[in-house]
């Protein structure tokens, strides 16, 4: 922690990766210090992109480097558990990609590994961060809309990618849940918490994972959720809280940086409206410098009980739709 600053050390080099790099540039008590790939070049070509002092050639090289502070994973799901064990075991805090683990069991390997080491570990739920979404949680806590009574949340995208990708390949924990279902699970369970019971059906693929999938939480009364994702179409990526004195709207990408658009029963309208650093990640990098400067090993805002309740359900509709990891629900 030379110059006060974290130091942080990124796994990987795809997309999420080139978003966290982006992001960390702006944020203040952070450096980006060295990136690790499976693959020299590719991580000389990510350093050299965003000015990074160190690059490696594999992962296992980048948490010996003994100047790193923090690791953030960027690799596919079905490697967060084996990625974090190793940051963890080289003595480095861990931000993790969501979904942190791809069912509960991993969860509870990390979180036990973390505790063992008391190390910082975090999941990288970016939305809990963004100032969009603290305003909605504010809001619904406040009882600005009243009871809520009904949530909706959507997110579909089409993805072009062939069945070897992971978005569809089961070996890779393929499929909607964990990868964008994800979002409306964490909006729902943010929100209105733990429901009393849901229901849920999947379209499935020759594979077994969903391609399409949804799924319904029943809160008490007459409350519901109701949400979808899918990988087959692109209708608006929109979320709505409706109330008993007035609903909130999240527009299209409503888990990205955005506002919050409250319509009361009166007709009256209030736009919050925020402004973005980067592009969204620093939030949750800075919540992580924060924390790790505090000497704490979980964020209030993201805890790892978060995590275990929000895998716990996706475990939950993932057997209500018959969906088996092969190689990871052993
Ligand atoms: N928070 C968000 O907004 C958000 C958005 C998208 C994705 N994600 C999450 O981030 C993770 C990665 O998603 P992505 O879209 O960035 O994936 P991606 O573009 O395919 O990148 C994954 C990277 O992981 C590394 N990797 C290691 N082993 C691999 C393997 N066997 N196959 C493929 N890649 C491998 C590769 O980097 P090297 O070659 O450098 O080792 C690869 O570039 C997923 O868990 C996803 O859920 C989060």
């Amino acid at each position: 922690m030379e110059n006060n600053k974290i130091k942080w050390g990124i796994i990987s080099t795809g997309w999420i990766a080139h978003k966290f790099a982006t992001a960390l540039q702006v944020a203040p008590d952070s450096e980006l210090h060295a990136v690790g790939s499976r693959n020299i070049e590719t991580a000389m070509e990510f350093a050299s992109e965003y000015s990074i002092p160190k690059a490696y050639g594999s992962y296992e090289e980048l948490v010996n480097d003994p100047d790193i502070d923090v690791i953030y994973i960027g690799s596919p799901h079905n490697l967060h558990l084996e990625n974090t064990l190793l940051s963890l075991n080289h003595n480095k805090h861990v931000l993790c990609e969501k979904p942190m683990g791809v069912n509960l069991r991993e969860e509870r390997i990390m979180i036990d590994k973390a505790k063992e080491k008391n190390l910082f570990l975090m999941e990288a739920l970016w939305s809990r961060f963004l100032p969009n979404i603290i305003k909605t949680k504010e809001l619904i806590d406040s009882g600005e809309i009243g009871d809520v009574k009904l949530l909706t949340a959507f997110f579909s995208i089409k993805s072009e990618n062939g069945p070897e990708h992971r978005h569809y390949n089961i070996d890779l924990c393929g499929g909607t849940i964990l990868d964008t279902g994800i979002y409306n699970i964490f909006l729902s369970l943010l929100l209105l918490g733990k429901p009393k019971s849901f229901s849920a059906i999947a379209g499935l693929s020759d594979q077994g994972g969903d391609n399409s999938c949804s799924y319904t939480f029943r809160y008490d009364k007459d409350t519901l959720s109701v949400m979808y994702s899918s990988f087959l179409a692109n209708p608006d990526v929109v979320a709505e809280i409706h109330g008993t004195k007035g609903k909130i709207f999240l527009g299209h990408l409503w888990f990205c940086p955005g506002n919050v658009k409250v319509t009361y029963n009166d007709g009256r309208e209030k736009l919050h409206e925020f402004e973005v650093k980067a592009n969204g990640y620093e939030y949750e990098a800075e919540e992580v410098a924060r924390c790790i400067r505090d000497g704490k090993t979980q964020s209030d805002l993201w805890s790892w009980n978060d995590s275990i309740e929000m895998i716990t359900m996706m475990d939950s509709i993932r057997k209500e739709c018959g969906i088996v990891y092969p190689k990871h629900d052993l």
